[in-house]
């Protein structure tokens, strides 16, 4: 298992948090104080988080663990917050409906992709993951269309033309994506890609702060991993806190955060991946 220490790392509006989550968010992050929280948690599937397992003794003790950082999560949240949960295809429903009597799901999301490997034989293989998208007050919460635009496929070879208008004008070929989003996995070869078992996609949570955030907005992640959510936060001018129980994660956070060069007396350095390394001169440290 890993340390049950706490330690906390801040930057220019960045707060990389080892901890348990569950203690974490107790210590470090004031109630109703988040206006966007996406969290991704170990699923109950028995992967491997560096020196953790990810497997609860019953799915009942993993469905009570999820209440309570679900629970957590939606008191540090601002009245107009909104939150995007992961889970697996199998738990989702119990957390579905637990969130129910808290917040108002919007989108039900399912996160598409194809994978190059052996797939199942037997039955049908996943190919997808699950994400709620809820509110605390459906009335009142940031959704900016226009930052996630897509272009609608509707078939035709040319641009449709608009003959109503008093001046023609080509139609809109623009729409907000709706809950299907087919986002390619983060490969080996992907240069975003981090030694960690379930690293998600920039391009996908580039689409939830976009929607969900505005600038200088404080975004939270209780299970960072990779610190994908923290480091798309900063790209895109918001706030983070992010919360990690592996020291080795935290490191990758510290790197892609560009909030140190050292750990402990240690350089941070990306590993090379095996085409990385013949022909590499020495690496600079942060990259
Ligand atoms: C599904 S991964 C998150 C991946 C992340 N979204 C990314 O893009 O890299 C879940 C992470 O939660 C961490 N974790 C597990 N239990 C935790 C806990 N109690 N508190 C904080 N982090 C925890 C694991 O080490 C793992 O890195």
């Amino acid at each position: 298992m890993a340390d049950s220490v706490m330690e906390i790392f801040e930057l220019d509006g960045h707060q990389v948090i080892q901890g348990d989550a569950l203690d974490a968010l107790d210590v470090y992050v004031p109630d109703g104080s988040v206006d966007l929280v996406f969290a991704d948690p170990p699923y109950n599937i028995g992967k491997v988080f560096n020196e953790t397992k990810d497997k609860w003794p019953s799915d009942e003790a993993y469905q009570q663990w999820c209440y309570t950082w679900l629970e957590k999560c939606v008191a540090k949240l601002k009245p107009d917050g909104s939150m995007y949960i992961m889970a697996a295809t199998q738990n989702m429903p119990y957390l579905d409906i637990y969130l129910r009597s808290m917040m108002t799901i919007l989108s039900r999301i399912v996160w598409s992709y194809d994978s190059s490997g052996v797939q199942a034989r037997r039955f049908y293989g996943s190919l997808y993951e699950p994400i709620l998208f809820c509110v605390k007050d459906k009335n009142v919460y940031t959704f900016n269309a226009d930052a996630i635009m897509v272009e609608a496929k509707t078939g035709a070879k040319r641009k449709l033309i608009d003959y109503r208008k008093p001046v023609p004008t080509v139609y809109n070929s623009k729409k907000v994506p709706g809950n299907v989003w087919n986002i390619p996995r983060v490969r080996y070869r992907m240069d975003e890609y981090e030694n960690h078992p379930s690293q998600k996609p920039t391009a996908l949570l580039e689409r939830v702060i976009l929607a969900s955030s505005n600038p200088g907005d404080l975004i939270m992640d209780p299970f960072s991993g990779t610190f994908t959510t923290s480091y798309v936060a900063k790209e895109l001018g918001r706030r983070s806190i992010g919360i990690e129980l592996e020291e080795e994660y935290i490191k990758t956070g510290l790197r892609r955060l560009r909030m140190a060069n050292d750990y402990k007396g240690n350089p941070l350095r990306r590993e090379l991946r095996s085409f990385e390394k013949c022909h590499q001169p020495d690496i600079p440290s942060l990259f």
